[in-house]
């Protein structure tokens, strides 16, 4: 993600994303909360995490929630719980954000990189059972830019070989496949609340997810330095990752207004959809058994013609964005250690297509017409 980029829009006429819009809708409570926290001198694992935790496992359908400060945290503790690491080997897409693989490499385990279905931008799980190896310890499916990945597959293929599943739901908070929500069909479902994703904080934070109630007092301990409680011994080399007070009262706010948010999301993208009907933008396939959360309209712009159209869009005001220019085996972090040379077509294909158009839940069907209406301009000139 290119955060900067995303959160200073404001000489664009059209903003990629505007956080100052949901702002100014939910202010009063969100003021009142905060001040709430401020006046109880209570920052760190007090009522109002354990009020979120409990209300977004609730929304998820899942038993366990627990805050932590980050999505990458998340990924890093759901890994150290299951104890993966050297000479272990998960599978993941390249086609992701980077982050995705870090909560494995940081212990020392291996990605072992397979292609994206190129109409869904997710992990293709034809391609899933020729990577496992006797190394292979975990899949590590991305529900990338709100769209589920085919779970069923998935969850077939870690039982017959008995691997386990870490669900990267950054992306995707409120997704689901076939009516279960993203994140609750694996071993742990890894949620990030940076502030631009569809349930946002005014900082980092993230959320581990799990069923399993010895995981989730894993994750409890390696969160709090270790231990389980302020009064208890050190039973774990822990880390301090814990979601604050402050964010988890805005989350808890936001949280109600989710589905309302998710649901305008989905009804602009369908806008977009078909006011480019005719255009030659390919939109990624909407799968019947995935509800998808729109985190990003991301569209294929084919016959090599992605940049001409952004600087095009860039000069009429529209900002856009590309959500990811390099797939992680050539990020430079990855190529410092492993030469290894991978075939992923449908990954290297799409990065060189792909573009983020403006969506958030505050964007006007006037603002898409626009974005729209530049685009038709773009492919009819005259
Ligand atoms: C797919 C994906 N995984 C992991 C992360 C990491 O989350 P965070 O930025 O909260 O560490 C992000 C977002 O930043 C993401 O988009």
């Amino acid at each position: 993600m290119i955060k900067s980029l995303a959160l200073n829009q404001s000489s664009t006429q059209i903003p990629y994303f505007d956080l100052k819009r949901q702002f100014r809708s939910l202010e009063k409570e969100i003021r009142q909360e905060i001040n709430g926290v401020l006046e109880s001198g209570q920052f760190v694992l007090g009522s109002k995490v354990q009020t979120f935790e409990k209300s977004f496992a609730k929304y998820l359908g899942v038993k366990h929630a627990i805050g932590v400060a980050s999505g990458t945290d998340a990924l890093i503790l759901a890994f150290r719980a299951l104890g993966i690491g050297k000479g272990d080997q998960v599978i993941v897409p390249s086609y992701t954000y980077t982050a995705s693989v870090f909560g494995f490499m940081h212990h020392g385990a291996e990605p072992v990189f397979v292609d994206i279905d190129p109409k869904t931008f997710c992990i293709n799980p034809d391609l899933i059972e020729k990577a496992i190896t006797p190394k292979t310890k975990a899949i590590l499916p991305v529900h990338l830019y709100g769209q589920a990945a085919n779970m069923t597959a998935i969850m077939k293929i870690a039982r017959k070989h008995k691997l386990k599943v870490v669900e990267d739901v950054a992306q995707a908070h409120g997704a689901s496949w076939k009516g279960k929500k993203a994140g609750t069909f694996g071993d742990f479902g890894c949620f990030s609340f940076y502030p631009t994703k569809n349930l946002g904080a005014y900082g980092d934070g993230g959320m581990v997810v799990t069923n399993s109630a010895t995981l989730a007092k894993k994750i409890l301990t390696l969160r709090n330095l270790g231990h389980i409680s302020f009064h208890a011994d050190h039973s774990e080399l822990g880390w301090t990752s814990r979601l604050d007070e402050l964010q988890a009262c805005v989350l808890e706010i936001k949280l109600k207004h989710l589905d309302d948010f998710n649901r305008k999301r989905y009804e602009l993208a369908q806008h977009y959809r078909k006011n480019l009907k005719n255009t030659p933008v390919i939109f990624p396939e909407e799968v019947s058994d995935a509800g998808s959360a729109y985190h990003l309209m991301v569209a294929r712009i084919p016959q090599g013609k992605r940049e001409t159209l952004r600087d095009y869009l860039s000069r009429q005001g529209v900002t856009t964005l590309v959500h990811y220019k390099t797939p992680v085996h050539l990020q430079p972090f990855y190529r410092k250690q492993s030469k290894k040379s991978w075939d992923l077509p449908a990954t290297l294909q799409t990065t060189r297509e792909i573009v983020s158009l403006p969506l958030f839940p505050e964007m006007t069907f006037e603002e898409v017409n626009q974005v729209c209406d530049h685009i038709q301009k773009f492919y009819k000139p005259h």
